[in-house]
This record gives C-alpha cells, sequence and structure tokens, in this order.
C-alpha cells in the first residue's frame, strides 16, 4: 500500500527556538501513526540536524532538507550537498519547487541532477511540478506538468526510482489562500499516476505517493486527502502552527 504523507514546507520561516518548540508540540501530541502515515518537516539547512534528533526516537517522523545542489562536493561556495544531507541522516529533499524554478532559475536539467545526487545518496526527493495561472487558464496544465515529469524524471531507472514522492503544487494556490477544488486536484492527480504508469508500469504507478500543495489547510485537508489519488499534502503557511499541522495530519 502506498504511503500517505503530511510534509511541512516551512520555507525560509521560523527562528530556531521556534522551530524547536513546533517539532516538540507536534510530537507531543503522540498522534497514534499507522505504518502508512508519515510526517516531514522540511527545515532550513541549520535547524536540521537538531530536528533530525528530535525526531530520531518518533516512530512515522522524518525530515527533509528545501533543497540540495546539482554536485557531490568541490568549489560551490553556499551549496549544500546530498551527501552532507545523507551524513546527518536527513530521509527526504523537496527539489523542484516552483519558488526555486521561479526565484532560483532552477529548469528541468539541472534538477535532473539535483534527483540523481539525492537517490545516489538514499535520500528520497519530494519532487514539485505545477502549473502558473496563465496555463490553468490556457487549459494546457496537463501538457505543463507532463513535461516537468519527462525533463526531471525519465531518465531515471525504476528501482531508483521508486524512491520519488512527487508534490502537484499549482503555483496560483501556494499561499494566496486559493486551493485546487478536490476536483482539480484528483484530476492532475490522476493524469500524473497514469503518466508515470505509462513509463514505470501500472504497480510502479499504484505504488507512488502524489502529494497535493497550495493552500493546503486544516479546513480543506480532509476533502482533498478524501480523493483516491491524493496521498497527502505538501503544506507552507498551516505547517508553521502545531495546531494545524496535527489537525491535518488527522484529515485521513
Ligand atoms: P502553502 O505552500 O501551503 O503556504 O500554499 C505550499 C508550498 O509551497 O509547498
Amino acid at each position: 500500500m502506498r504511503k500517505k504523507i503530511v510534509a511541512g514546507n516551512w520555507k525560509m520561516n521560523l527562528s530556531f527556538q521556534q522551530a524547536n518548540a513546533l517539532v516538540h508540540e507536534i510530537l507531543a501530541a503522540d498522534l497514534p501513526m499507522s505504518e502508512q502515515l508519515l510526517g516531514v518537516f522540511a527545515a532550513p539547512f541549520p535547524y536540521l540536524q537538531q530536528i533530525q534528533a528530535l525526531v530520531s526516537g518518533h516512530s512515522g517522523f522524518f525530515t527533509a532538507a528545501q533543497n540540495c545542489y546539482s554536485e557531490k562536493s568541490g568549489a560551490f561556495t553556499g551549496e549544500v550537498s546530498a551527501p552532507m544531507l545523507q551524513s546527518i541522516g536527513v530521509s527526504y529533499v523537496i527539489l523542484g519547487h516552483s519558488e526555486r524554478r521561479e526565484y532560483f532559475g532552477e529548469n528541468g536539467a539541472m534538477l535532473a541532477r539535483k534527483l540523481d545526487r539525492a537517490l545516489e545518496c538514499g535520500i528520497r526527493p519530494i519532487f514539485c511540478c505545477g502549473e502558473a495561472l496563465e496555463i490553468r487558464q490556457a487549459d494546457t496544465q496537463n501538457d505543463w506538468v507532463a513535461k516537468q515529469l519527462e525533463e526531471s524524471l525519465y531518465h531515471i531507472e525504476p528501482g531508483l526510482a521508486a524512491k520519488i514522492v512527487i508534490a502537484y503544487e499549482p503555483i496560483w494556490a501556494i499561499g494566496t489562500g486559493l486551493t485546487a477544488s478536490a476536483e482539480q486536484a484528483q484530476d492532475m492527480h490522476a493524469f500524473i499516476r497514469n503518466r508515470i504508469s505509462k513509463k514505470y508500469g501500472k504497480e510502479f504507478a499504484e505504488e507512488l505517493t502524489i502529494l497535493y500543495g497550495g493552500s493546503c489547510k486544516p479546513s480543506n485537508a480532509r476533502e482533498l486527502f478524501g480523493c483516491p489519488d491524493v496521498d497527502g499534502g505538501l503544506i507552507g503557511g498551516a505547517s508553521l502552527i502545531a495546531g494545524d499541522f496535527l489537525k491535518i495530519m488527522q484529515s485521513f
């Protein structure tokens, strides 16, 4: 059975003290975790090791980095590599978030290399895809997302590709308060699963976890997660509030 994941993407928010308090509060709630449900904290780099130490005794909770570089090591001042993340026990890395694509010029080819580095280190990529508002308005979102998958994922052999989680995040819904309707989310998730099935086979696609991201919050999580192809969420704003994150984790 495929995993259900609620991943909090803190982005560039929270002091270390606030982050620490947030994670303590979430872990203290002692949610009944099934084997299929995972909680992930995508913390800023300087906090990862400490957050990793906090979650390590709690089954079902993991850390994620919000990015990593496309090379293993070397003269790349300011960058963080996948082997560095591996060396402190980080389990996931968000790659291809629309903010990275838009503000830091990350493109499909660069993301393909980042995915390779993460997978070589046994770190599971949470690969983000999704369209801007103009693309949705022109009704070309399926072609857009199909191209994002092809450019960055399709070179990966099935054994490694099985480690990937996909997050569908319509850009027009990120941080805007606008959420994709359950129907829009389900349509796109089913489309993604179908494309992956064509490339990697039906069984593979059935095991793939596909998250929805974009203004997901306690008031809409249950409806979104109730869709047959929505396996959880990548949560921005609502992941900064312990009570909201906990409610979202209980929305399956
Ligand atoms: P949001 O962000 O929940 O604040 O819309 C989601 C994301 O960007 O991952």
